[in-house]
């Protein structure tokens, strides 16, 4: 397919998936309103249709809780397609729309920046900024330890699978779970989804914030599982950034943001893994480096950081992977080319490892991830992912997602392939 094809064909994508005022991430296996895939839709749609992405960005924020925490999934219509649905989380009491009770990568503040920056004159921005300071702030209230941010449940990082969760899993007995029936293994084959073992816990951690009635004081009390995430460190940091420059921009007191930049900026450092040369997550429970290099690792420079080392390490994925960047070193003997968080690539975390790159004046790699991944949707379609050293289209297909990132960064006709890249 050439070019002007693959644009017409992701826009076609963003217009099948819409459900009107909201996206799902694809038809069948997501039924939803997933927050950060939600926020990427916006910045496809921004592309051609601003006041489509505004409207994306109004009704995620309409799902927004009292104590500022937007949630990961809104459940705006039934669907009995997916599980756990709205019935399993019971958050009826705190939920303006139907939700999960945890959250997601907080990436919206820097979609918001790029839409506010296409056209300064629309009120939305304005209107928007003080919900996403609440939102960054419950972050930094409830999900901050040593100046770097964790997660409560792996859902609540987006790589819900990811090995960076592994030994923290593992220490829960998800003893009187279920019985529950999974559906994801419905929709795509189980080789490509998470373990038994993994769901089990999944669900015995929201039967356990349900049973707390997602009380966020009561549920840090013994928390069973508490990892800090270099993903969502550096996604909170980066977007704070952003949120620093619309504030100040608008004529707010940002001082607030300046200090959470502060905070987080230094507390990264407690992610960095000598013997890795990359940031790794910690698990909290036990204080230690988890032994994980993943792509979130690379999210570094989005975050505004770096360190001597990581740019080689990045340097080695790309050049001997034909489809780069992996979601874990092909090295690490947990590596599983098709296993969702475990090994494949992911097109929107290679848009946002390329964005941190450009920032910290790496374009020429930012462009060689560019091409790869152009060429990766180019040759295997808009996959939700893919494997690293074949390319094969994994997971669920037609993928929000995926066609946002190749309108607003992959494709060669994205503002000379940098849209929306500062
Ligand atoms: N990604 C998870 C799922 O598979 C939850 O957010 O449904």
């Amino acid at each position: 397919m050439d070019v002007i094809s693959l644009d017409a064909r992701a826009r076609e994508i963003l217009r099948g998936n819409d459900r009107g005022g909201y996206t799902v991430p694809t038809a069948g296996l997501y039924p939803y309103q997933w927050n950060w895939d939600s926020m990427f839709a916006a910045w496809g749609f921004a592309t051609f249709d601003l006041d489509r992405a505004w409207a994306e960005v109004e009704t995620l924020f309409a799902g927004q809780w009292a104590n500022g925490m937007v949630p990961h999934i809104l459940f705006h219509r039934p669907d009995p397609g997916y599980f756990p649905g709205p019935e399993v989380w019971g958050t009826d009491a705190l939920a303006p729309i139907p939700s999960s009770g945890i959250s997601q990568p907080p990436v919206a503040a820097s979609f918001v920046r790029r839409m506010w920056e296409q056209d300064r004159a629309r009120p939305e921005a304005a209107q928007l900024y003080d919900k996403l300071v609440d939102w960054h702030r419950w972050f930094m209230t409830w999900r901050c330890k040593d100046g770097a941010i964790f997660v409560t449940h792996p859902w609540e990082s987006g790589r819900d699978n990811a090995p960076d969760w592994d030994t923290a899993m593992a220490a829960i007995d998800p003893v009187g779970v279920g019985p529950y029936t999974r559906r994801d293994t419905a929709h795509v084959d189980a080789s490509m989804r998470p373990t038994k073992n993994d769901y089990d816990r999944y669900i015995w951690l929201v039967e356990r914030g349900r049973r707390l009635g997602w009380d966020e004081a009561a549920m840090a009390d013994t928390a069973p599982f508490r990892v800090a995430c270099p993903g969502l460190t550096f996604i909170t940091l980066g977007a704070s950034h952003d949120l620093l420059d619309l504030g100040q921009a608008l004529g707010r007191d940002t001082s607030e943001i300046a200090d959470w930049i502060e905070t987080l900026s230094a507390g990264a450092a407690t992610l960095w893994n000598p013997e890795l040369s990359a940031y790794d997550a910690r698990d909290l429970g036990s204080n230690r480096l988890t032994g994980t290099l993943s792509n979130a690792s690379y999210l570094a420079w989005f975050g505004g950081l770096g360190m001597d080392g990581l740019l080689g390490n990045l340097a080695d994925r790309l050049a001997s992977l034909p489809y780069p960047v992996p979601s874990l070193d092909p090295s690490d003997p947990r590596f599983d080319s098709m296993r969702y968080w475990r090994g494949p690539t992911w097109g929107m975390m290679n848009a946002l490892i390329a964005i941190g790159l450009s920032k910290a004046g790496h374009g020429d790699v930012a462009e060689t991830l560019r091409r790869a991944t152009a060429q990766l949707i180019a040759e295997h379609g808009f996959a939700e992912y893919f494997d690293p050293y074949i390319g094969t289209p994994a997971g669920g297909g037609t993928f929000t997602w995926t066609a946002a990132i190749w309108l607003a960064w992959a494709s060669p006709s994205a503002k000379g392939g940098n849209h929306g890249i500062d």
